[in-house]
């Protein structure tokens, strides 16, 4: 074990013995004159970097080496003049220097051989340090605290929240009477918390697209876009497919409609509560469409279109009233299930889903709910659905086809505006829906589409592409968040629009330490970068989204409709019982059973 006590002794004890011994005094000078040299050299090289940046420390770095310069040339100066004239004998000095001026000239040999050799040592390593760490450590300062001439840059992941703004909270109903008077939707604010709104007309002739991982504010743009709705006295339609429906969305829009003096009307899909009658006031026509679309019933382009060829036909029959007239579609499911007697294998695919249907409890009626009452009278329709249970993602996209049918029945132009929400597109967008989506605009409804990414843009029966590029078409407004699929990344940085910004432009220079030190001389380039790239949208902060297709697109703010939060029962209607279709679910295996 080392015992630093004695070693550290040791090293005083050596350095006190060099000390008094009468040639300790040539190797000061000869360190000195080391150190002096090397000092001398890093100050001309400090200011001959710094030559041509007016920034104040380099003002002052330069000022620093410039007297550091001067003093130690001064030294040597007159030091040099001094000793001369000593040693001369024109100048008198105590014995004492003279013997010490001359004693430092007539061993200049052993100075220069012993102390300057420690002295240059020395006065390397400190020049080496100084210049390896300090210098581009000075220089990163420099760079850093430079208030820059403009803003628009290039971005860099690892900073860019710096370039983002921070979230903001407000209370987005304060904006909702004046842009009502001034014929406008409120959105919401933008970073200087400017309201951003978009003309009432134009809204109407568009769909919205909002997109955005869970949690990041889709629920929030669309409290604030259909309050402003129920307020307007538009009816409005929600479909919900999360597990118990949103947290906040029903308890807001419910508390909006009893301002408004309107009904809410809440529907759970989910619930063992006969609800509503799908089939209610259906044309022939109208259910063919649902059975074929909601059942899969369609061409697809696969082989088993063959096998489909027999239930489509089946399926008209039964919409045309072949079978008879059912009330509901319970009822229906039975109807075809005796008409179908010895081909019940055939038709299985049919048969197996309507039975299916005709198991959830929500239409087991053939009264309850009036679903057009909504078009008619305004408030609110509100569907919880569901992500997991196969009867109801069945029924979704029927039921979403089902209002559809009904806003088309409506005159052109005439009747209250629609605003359809359908939150988690792919559990409920079908083809007919989606190649309905121009024909329903003009029929006065809007739909608000949200979904986390590109991903899950889909719906029951077309494939991501062909229902991202209707969708894309029909949707000129977009609010999008946070994203981090880098494809749905790339397709928003894509609908910004680009822009010129300044790239600042350096030389870098390695300094004698093996150092990269920035040339002071910056200059600038201008290059075209995405408006809001991508960068900025990996990193957006909770609540903000960046609007497309309201003027430039630019970074937006959402916030909540501070409200309680409510639970919700159905209101239940008449339970249809139909035996038949309790005897079939329950011996699913065996379809020939009656
Ligand atoms: N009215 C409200 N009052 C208070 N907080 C709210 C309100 N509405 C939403 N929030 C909160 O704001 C955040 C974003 O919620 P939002 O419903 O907008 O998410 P989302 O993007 O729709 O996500 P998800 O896909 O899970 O529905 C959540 O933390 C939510 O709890
Ligand atoms: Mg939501």
């Amino acid at each position: 074990m080392i015992d630093f006590h004695s070693v550290s002794s040791m090293v005083s004890l050596a350095f006190r013995h060099f000390a008094r011994n009468p040639m300790a005094s040539y190797w000061y000078v000869g360190i000195a004159c080391g150190l002096w040299f090397f000092v001398l050299l890093f100050s001309l090289r400090l200011i001959y970097w710094l030559r041509d940046s007016p920034a104040w420390p380099a003002v002052l770095m330069r000022l620093a080496g410039g007297l550091l310069l001067a003093g130690l040339v001064s030294l040597a100066l007159f030091g040099g003049i001094f000793a001369a004239m000593v040693w001369g004998g024109s100048y008198q000095v105590p014995k004492q220097s003279v013997h010490l001026a001359s004693a430092l000239l007539s061993n200049a040999l052993l100075v220069a051989l012993s102390g300057a050799v420690i002295g240059c040592v020395g006065g390397f390593w400190m020049v080496f340090y100084l210049s390896r760490v300090t210098v581009p450590r000075f220089a990163a300062c420099l760079q850093k605290s430079t208030k820059k001439a403009f803003h628009d840059e290039l971005t860099d992941s690892r900073t860019v929240e710096e370039l983002l703004p921070k979230p903001i909270h407000y209370d987005p109903k304060q904006y909702f009477a004046e842009c009502e008077r001034n014929g406008n939707v409120f959105i919401g604010l933008d970073r200087n918390r400017q309201p951003i709104t978009i003309d009432l007309d134009l809204y109407h002739e568009t769909h919205v697209q909002l997109v955005g991982p869970t949690g990041f504010g889709k629920g929030r743009a669309a409290q604030i876009l259909l309050t402003q709705a129920v307020r307007r006295g538009d009816a409005v339609v929600v479909f919900d497919p999360k597990p118990g429906g949103d947290e906040w969305l029903p308890s807001v829009l419910a508390a909006e409609c009893k301002r408004a003096g309107v009904s809410f009307r809440y529907v759970d899909l989910c619930a063992e509560v006969a609800q509503f009658n799908l089939l209610c006031d259906i044309k022939p026509v109208e259910l063919k469409q649902l059975l074929v679309t909601g059942l899969r019933l369609s061409r697809q382009g696969v082989m088993a279109d063959f096998y489909r060829l027999a239930e489509r036909g089946f399926a008209k029959r039964a919409a045309q009233g072949d079978f008879g007239v059912p009330s509901s579609l319970p009822e229906l499911a039975t109807l075809v299930r005796e008409a179908a007697g010895e081909e019940a294998g055939e038709l299985r695919g049919l048969l197996d889903q309507l039975d299916e249907l005709a198991g959830i409890a929500a239409i087991q009626t053939a009264g309850g709910l009036d679903l057009a009452d909504v078009l008619d009278h305004g408030g609110v329709l509100y569907f919880v659905g569901s992500r997991v249970d196969e009867e109801v993602k069945l029924l979704q996209p029927m039921l979403v086809q089902r209002m559809e049918q009904l806003i088309l029945r409506r005159d052109k132009h005439s009747g209250r505006h629609v605003v359809m929400f359908l939150d988690e597109v792919k559990y409920l967008l079908s083809t007919t829906v989606l190649d309905g989506l121009g024909a329903i605009r003009d029929r006065g409804c809007n739909l608000i589409l949200a979904h986390q990414s590109l991903d899950e843009l889909v719906c029951i029966d077309a494939d991501k592409e062909t229902t991202a590029g209707i969708v894309n078409i029909d949707c000129t407004v977009r609010l999008c968040y946070r994203q981090t699929e880098p494809r749905t990344t790339k397709w928003i940085e894509d609908q910004t629009g680009k822009i010129i910004v300044n790239a600042v432009g350096r030389n870098l220079t390695r300094n004698a330490a093996m150092s990269e030190v920035p040339d002071e001389p910056r200059h600038i380039q201008q290059v075209q970068r995405a408006a809001i790239d991508s960068n900025m949208i990996e990193r957006l902060p909770r609540g903000c989204g960046v609007l497309i297709g309201v003027g430039e697109a630019r970074l937006l703010f959402t916030a909540p409709i501070v409200t309680v939060p409510r639970t919700f029962q159905p209101i239940p209607a008449p339970r249809v019982v139909c035996a038949k279709v309790v005897d079939q679910l329950l011996k699913p295996g065996d379809i020939n059973v009656q």
